[in-house]
């Protein structure tokens, strides 16, 4: 269980270091989408390290710091890197800098992945709107002790995926001519790739992506009363399903082809918000 007092420590030290200015939006950038963070504004870039409490990033294509700046006119603080329960995180750990962002004053947050196309009509490259999520492990964020300052001990899960959000990224990618899915994102802890059989059940079990992350970040954001925008990036098919083995760089290079795609959606959404 991790105490109030650390969320409150680390907010402190990073207050003391962005002197007045405070984000009204956090974003998570996932697997070679972290380029965002270099369009902010007069930024104040700080190291994960140098804050008391953080977890440390260790997958590779991830930065490892908090970018804060004025994106789209919005004030927003944007993660380089995520920490997953594959790293060795529980999901609280790996939700731990959500909750610190909320005390810094954001109200929404926009996650982005990169994850395997589990629906057999769609294609890698594209991109999806997560419209909710399916997890079937253990842990959550929420487990143990509730923090009553952050939310209810028994929060609601049915609008994670703030419905006028998704209206919001759906009006946008019309207007820029950018396909846009919608889909069911299937929480797997990784980080071994799936196997065909799991890719069949998450299927069956009305998934359209797989991925090993987002989950316990939505899940706190939503506790402490975040609006959350969800978008993933397809970058290759599930297991199973075509004849070649699934490849880390295969993911990256597909997030680096539709990365222009994926940065100026997310940027239409930050403006309109
Ligand atoms: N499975 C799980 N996580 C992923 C995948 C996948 O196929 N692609 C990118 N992240």
């Amino acid at each position: 269980m991790i105490p109030f007092e650390h969320y409150q420590e680390s907010c402190r030290a990073l207050e003391e270091r962005l002197g007045g200015f405070r984000p009204e939006v956090g974003l998570i950038l996932g697997s070679g989408l972290g380029e965002l963070g270099e369009l902010a504004e007069q930024p104040v870039s700080i190291p994960y390290g140098e804050i008391p409490h953080f977890p440390r990033s260790t997958a590779p294509g991830h930065k490892g710091r908090l970018v804060f700046g004025t994106l789209q006119g919005r004030p927003a603080a944007v993660m380089q890197g995520r920490f997953h329960p594959y790293e060795g995180y529980s999901f609280e750990q790996a939700a731990y800098p959500v909750r610190v962002l909320r005390l810094l004053g954001c109200q929404t947050l926009i996650v982005t992945n990169a994850a395997g196309c589990v629906n057999l009509d769609w294609n890698p490259g594209e991109l999806m709107l997560i419209c909710d999520h399916i997890k079937l492990v253990q842990d959550s964020p929420l487990r143990g002790e509730n923090l009553e300052r952050f939310g209810p001990r028994f929060p609601d899960a049915g609008q994670l995926y703030t419905p006028a959000l998704r209206a919001l990224a759906r009006r946008q990618a019309q207007r820029l001519g950018i396909p846009l899915r919608e889909g069911v994102y299937m929480y797997f802890p990784g980080p071994q790739y799936e196997t065909p059989a799991e890719i069949r059940f998450a299927r069956l079990a009305g998934a359209d992506a797989v991925g090993m992350s987002t989950v316990p970040e939505v899940i706190a954001a939503g506790h402490c009363g975040m609006r959350v925008l969800g978008l993933t990036l397809l970058s290759n098919m599930a297991a199973g399903i075509l004849p070649q083995p699934l490849s880390e760089q295969e993911v990256l290079q597909a997030a680096r082809a539709a990365g222009a795609q994926f940065s100026a959606l997310v940027l239409a959404c930050l403006k309109e918000l």
